[in-house]
Order: structure tokens, then C-alpha cells, then sequence
């Protein structure tokens, strides 16, 4: 089979170093790519949005289906328009409001009785401090539509949720994707990263994981796309069957009720808390940097488990008896203003047995990489047990400097 695969981060760094290994695969093409998936891939500079191109593209190279990474394009429809010409592992863009729109998802939890926080829809800062008297502080206050991860407030008090309100109603920081937002009730507890693969009618769970979102230590600093992860997690079976009935199926019976043409990945970011799983968000792909864990992990063919997830059918996960873990290495100023252009120190190609790098926001000037992203590089490390695959990590991002490199340095900590 010749792949297509849309995107070219982190995510899409794991996804493409997994069909390359796999036996069903034959090419891999990739719009846009980047310098570093040039060694992987076939790629591409075509925008994903010129629907032609794209079609030139899937006869030339006969390609057989395709993968969409991250979240833009689906919300932008693209599953849509190439499902028209070959199967695609991705939801449909009415299916993607699940992310795309925090109200469409709030409503669809109601509707179908998904174990969710309280919320309001606000548009005016006004509106948003009378909401506030509903709940206690910490108030989170949440753009409605995508933000790259960063539409989301966590405000100590009424000051902090004015600013925050008038972020998005006033100054627009996010433009129309704020226009909207949710005030929602604080969720205290941990966090969870429960991955489905479907077909939108049944479901395989992947292997949990635990993103590491806030930026520095101890779970402090902004908000980010996340730092790093580790997986397998293992929770009690007690739980495991409490989330499965309060969030999973009735998630599942949702997608099937609303007829949502839903193949791909499901994430389904939870808070576990005192009154049980509680779910934070969804996102209608696999989660960055999650993926670059949960891949490994499996023990299939990727080709094969993509190609048929997008036939609509549903294949069986084998899970390897190993452990992953992977740091995020970040530039200076990320997630606000990530400084691009600076040189990395380093072979950015080291691998070992144990260790590998996935590039996920560089580029190569006049053969030098260089940052070119807020998440620049992922560590991976592999081992037969967590506290080896964390040690595993740490020593491949250890191969790595450059100026102003953020890095957390307690990924897996708390499970340790
Ligand atoms: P989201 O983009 O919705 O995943 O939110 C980003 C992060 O904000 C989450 O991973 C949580 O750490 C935090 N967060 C979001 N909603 C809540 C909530 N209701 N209570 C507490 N923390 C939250
Ligand atoms: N790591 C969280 C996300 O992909 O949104």
C-alpha cells in the first residue's frame, strides 16, 4: 500500500517511522513535511486545502489511503473531500466539532451523559463574571474553537477571569475561536490520557498514557501542547470499568446515534476526580506527544491497523511488554512566542537501541538544523520498565543543547 499522511510534527514523526516498519506499507508520502521527514518520507509541499493538487497527488502515486495527523484539517473538512477518492483514517469535519468546538462537545457530553464538568456559555466579559457566581475559584475559562492548545484559562480569582475574559472579548487574542467560550467547573484531580482507535461504532482501547501539559516542574508555568508522556500506565480494573461506563460508552453510543462518520483516533482527555472520571476535552486525533508513545507500544502492523480503521472496520491490539517515555525539548519563549532560527548542538539523528529522536518543529539551513517550532525535538526512550524508559529518555535529550532549550525534568515523576 502507498500512504499519505497530512501533517509534520512530533505526532506525525511517530506515525510515519511506524509505516515505514511495516510490512504492508510500501510508500509513504507526506503534505507537507518538513527537512527532517524528508529522510522519512516522500514529501510534498502542496496545501492541503487545494483539493485538486491533492487529487493530482493521489493518482500519481497511487495512493491507497490516507492518515490525517492534526486537528486543523479535520476541522477543516479535509477527511470529507478525500474520502471521495480513497478510504481516510480521520473524522468526518461534522464529527471533528467534538475538538473544533468546546460547545459542540459540551452539548454532545449532555446529550448523551458523559461524565462532565459544569459549564456556561459565555460571549462578554460581563457574562462571564455573572457565570462565575455559580462556581467557587479556581474559575477555567475556555475559547471555544482551536487554539493550538493554549485556550484555556486557569484563573485564581475575579481579577485573573476579568483579564483572561477580556483576552478573548476585547483584545480577540484568539479571533473568532474566542469569540465563544465555556466557563467551567474547576476539576481537581489527575490526569489521564484514554486514546480509543474506532470506527464509530465500537472501539480498542490503546495503551493510557499521562501527558505532562503545564511547562515547568511540579506542573507549574502556562499551559502547553504538553512536555512529555509516559505509558503504558496502569490503572485499577475497578476504575477502568467506572471510566468505560461513565465516559466510553456513552461516548460511543453518542457516535452512533448522531450517525457521525467517525474513523480514526479518539482522545479523550480525563480528569480523574473524587466523584470519579470527569472528561476535560476531546480531541478527534491522536494526541501529540501521546502518539510518539502509544505507536510503539503496539505490537501490529500501523499500515494495516490505519487501513482498515478507514475501511470502517475494526482490527485487534496486541500490546508490547515494554515502556516508553518521551521529553519534549522546547525552544526559548514557547508556548507564547517560540524563538525560531537557533542552532541545535548535537546529532539530531542519534539512535540507540533504547533511544531515538523524532524531530517535530525544525529545519535545515545550509545543513544546520535548527529550532524551528515551540516543540522542537522529542526524546524517546524505551525500556522494560518505567523508571528505565524515563532514565532511557533523559539520556537521549541529554545528547541535545542549544540556547534558551526549555525542558521539563521530572516527565514520569509522580509515577516512579
Ligand atoms: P484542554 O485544552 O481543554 O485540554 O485544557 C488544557 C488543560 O487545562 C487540561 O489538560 C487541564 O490540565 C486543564 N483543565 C481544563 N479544564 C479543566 C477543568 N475543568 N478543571 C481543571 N483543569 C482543567
Ligand atoms: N497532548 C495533548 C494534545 O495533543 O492535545
Amino acid at each position: 500500500m502507498n500512504v499519505l499522511v497530512f501533517g509534520q510534527g512530533g505526532r506525525e514523526a511517530a506515525i510515519i517511522r511506524a509505516l515505514n516498519v511495516s510490512p504492508s506499507v510500501t510508500e509513504v508520502h507526506v503534505v507537507q513535511g518538513c527537512a527532517a521527514l524528508e529522510k522519512q518520507a516522500l514529501c510534498h509541499s502542496v496545501d492541503y486545502k487545494d483539493t485538486e493538487k491533492v487529487y493530482e497527488l493521489i493518482e500519481r502515486h497511487n495512493i491507497t489511503f490516507a492518515v490525517i495527523g492534526p486537528e486543523q484539517p479535520l476541522a477543516d473538512g479535509l477527511s470529507d473531500q478525500l474520502r471521495k477518492k480513497i478510504p481516510v483514517f480521520g473524522p468526518s469535519q461534522f464529527a471533528a466539532q467534538l475538538e473544533s468546538s468546546k460547545c459542540f462537545s459540551k452539548e454532545f457530553m449532555n446529550k448523551f451523559n458523559v461524565s462532565t464538568a459544569k459549564y456556561y456559555v459565555v460571549t462578554t466579559v460581563e457574562e462571564t463574571l455573572a457565570a462565575a457566581e455559580n462556581f467557587q475559584p479556581p474559575y477555567v475559562l475556555k475559547a471555544d474553537g482551536l487554539a493550538a492548545g493554549k485556550g484555556v484559562f486557569i484563573c485564581r480569582d475575579l481579577d485573573e477571569l476579568q483579564t483572561s475574559a477580556e483576552k478573548l472579548f476585547v483584545h480577540k487574542v484568539f479571533g473568532t475561536a474566542g469569540s465563544k467560550a465555556l466557563l467551567e467547573e474547576y476539576q481537581q484531580g489527575w490526569e489521564l490520557s484514554y486514546i480509543i482507535l474506532t470506527n464509530g461504532k465500537d472501539y480498542r482501547a490503546l495503551p493510557l498514557t499521562q501527558d505532562h501539559k503545564r511547562l515547568k516542574d511540579k506542573d507549574e508555568g502556562p499551559n502547553t501542547g504538553g512536555m512529555g508522556v509516559v505509558g503504558p500506565l496502569s490503572i485499577d480494573e475497578h476504575l477502568n470499568e467506572q471510566i468505560i461506563k461513565d465516559v466510553i460508552e456513552p461516548t460511543l453510543n453518542g457516535l452512533v446515534q448522531d450517525k457521525f462518520d467517525y474513523r480514526g483516533a479518539l482522545y479523550i482527555g480525563l480528569m480523574m476526580t473524587e466523584n470519579g472520571p470527569s472528561v476535560i476535552e476531546y480531541n478527534v486525533r491522536f494526541g501529540d506527544p501521546e502518539a510518539q508513545v502509544i505507536i510503539p507500544l503496539v505490537d501490529n502492523d500501523w499500515g494495516a491497523i490505519m487501513y482498515e480503521i478507514a475501511l470502517g472496520e475494526l482490527p485487534d491490539i496486541k500490546q508490547k511488554k515494554l515502556h516508553v517515555a518521551c521529553v519534549v525539548l522546547a525552544s526559548e519563549g514557547y508556548p507564547h512566542s517560540p524563538v525560531k532560527g537557533v542552532p541545535i548542538l548535537g546529532d539530531t539523528f542519534n539512535e540507540t537501541s533504547s533511544g531515538y529522536f523524532l524531530h517535530a518543529g525544525t529545519d535545515n539551513k545550509e545543513g544546520e538544523w535548527v529550532t524551528n517550532g515551540g516543540r522542537v525535538i522529542n526524546a524517546l526512550g524505551i525500556g522494560s520498565s518505567l523508571p528505565e524508559a524515563v532514565r532511557n529518555a533523559y539520556a537521549q535529550a541529554d545528547k541535545l543543547s542549544w540556547h534558551g532549550l526549555q525542558k521539563r525534568s521530572d516527565i514520569g515523576k509522580n509515577l516512579l
